[in-house]
């Protein structure tokens, strides 16, 4: 036969095939919707509509997600629960004992996921022995973010401890800016309080209060002074900070209003979109006292059972995506975060990323490598949400006594195991 004939058959046999064979929908739930991360996710998106398949973007606004895994609640319990949503840490093991998580092993499998990622990731994308999450990519929470500008305007040094931090904040406030932009919403405000646990505390002893939830800790001297020092930061908080989204509080320190911002690295996600350069228009310092340690967040996106088989494909070739090198170099240059496979190359990152990386595995060797409590790779959310309510409380109330709120932490932990 000839070869025209040939793809003549060929060509109309593909065209008898339904399409949907090929191509399935993936309904996929996250919170990236700041300019920044919303490129990021984009770039999720065309990877897999150059698969065939067809993208439903479930986003629901609100960092920290503790909106969108409300609505994720009521979709789930009315048994529509989307083909992915963007679950984290111990909430992984909550979703799988209710049964309604999918397997990924196939995957996992195929793509050598057990030699691509570190043992700890391993442990909490998977329920029972078998995968049932993707990881997306590693976020460092412990970072302060500071406008170089700024700073030279103020005659303020960049710190490294929390007194040269104390120091820079008054510098700025003389020089009439806004020393620390923050925005007063209960993640924001825990995000910095573990940051201060983190240095104060140090690496064990946050592990132990954290983790382990060890009373005494919670209710120790150190704690105590984590309280102190939060209420002392709250002096060089602006009065309008109720309410403000993480990401406006970026914009004041990009323009210039403000000197620096407590965030965790997808605030770089909105300095990349603005087209800034990491080391020259803005300055990623590990937060005073903190460096050697590294409180991780992992993003991850956990798939659900489906009953279609064209959706199912849709779903595997959307894990598969996510732990591609092209995806995660991509992704995770605008997300602001590393790559979690352990064999990416680096090179084209910037100099946060690569100082991020490079503290990433220092940390993984020398125990300072701890979970977010934050960002809900600690503790289950139950927990997450008592410390959210007693952090929240005093940081709001000036006159509240440190010590008063370290008993009510524990107290507050113990009330919800
Ligand atoms: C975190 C999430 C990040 C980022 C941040 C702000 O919990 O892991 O990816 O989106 O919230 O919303």
């Amino acid at each position: 036969m000839k070869l025209m004939s040939r793809l003549a058959i060929a060509v109309s046999l593909t065209s008898l095939m339904p399409l949907s064979a090929l191509a399935g929908e993936v309904e996929v739930l996250h919170w990236w919707t700041s300019g920044g991360e919303k490129r990021a996710v984009d770039t999720l998106q065309k990877l897999v509509e150059d698969q065939g398949h067809t993208w439903k973007d479930f986003a629901v606004a609100g960092g920290g997600g503790e909106a969108a895994m409300t609505v994720l609640k009521t979709r789930a319990v009315s048994g529509n629960p989307p083909a992915a949503a963007q679950i984290k840490g111990p909430d992984i093991q909550e979703w799988g004992e209710l049964g309604l998580l999918a397997k990924l092993d196939g995957v996992a499998k195929a793509q050598q996921w057990d030699q691509l990622l570190p043992p700890q990731v391993i442990d909490v994308m998977q329920f029972g022995g078998h995968y049932v999450a993707v990881p997306v990519n590693v976020h460092r929470v412990n970072w302060l973010w500071i406008n170089p500008e700024v700073f030279a305007k103020a005659g303020a040094t960049p710190p490294t401890t929390l007194d040269e931090f104390f120091a820079a904040a008054d510098k700025l406030k003389a020089a009439g800016f806004m020393p620390l932009a923050h925005g007063g919403q209960p993640w924001q405000d825990s995000t910095v309080f573990e940051d201060l646990a983190l240095g104060l505390l140090g690496p064990d002893d946050y592990r132990k209060a954290f983790v382990d939830l060890d009373r005494e800790v919670l209710t120790g001297a150190k704690m105590v002074e984590v309280f102190a020092a939060l209420q002392k930061l709250h002096g060089y908080v602006d009065a309008n900070a109720a309410g403000r989204d993480w990401n406006s509080a970026t914009a004041m320190v990009m323009n210039g209003k403000a000197g620096m911002q407590i965030m965790g690295d997808w605030a770089k996600s909105e300095w990349s979109a603005a087209g800034k350069q990491a080391g020259s228009d803005y300055q990623c310092l590990p937060f005073p006292g903190t460096q050697g340690s590294f409180a991780f967040n992992i993003d991850s996106l956990a798939m659900f059972k489906l009953g279609d088989a064209d959706n199912r494909k849709a779903q595997e070739d959307l894990a598969r995506t996510v732990m591609g090198t092209e995806f995660q170099n991509v992704f995770n240059q605008n997300k602001g975060s590393i790559p979690v496979r352990l064999d990416q190359d680096m090179s084209g990152f910037d100099a946060c990323a690569q100082q991020s990386m490079a503290d990433f595995k220092a940390a993984a060797a020398n125990g300072g490598l701890q979970p977010s409590l934050a960002h809900g790779m600690a503790a289950s959310s139950y927990v997450q949400g008592a410390v959210f309510d007693v952090v929240t409380n005093f940081f709001n109330d000036p006159k509240a006594d440190p010590k008063v709120a370290a008993q009510q932490l524990a107290a507050a932990i113990e009330a919800v195991q």
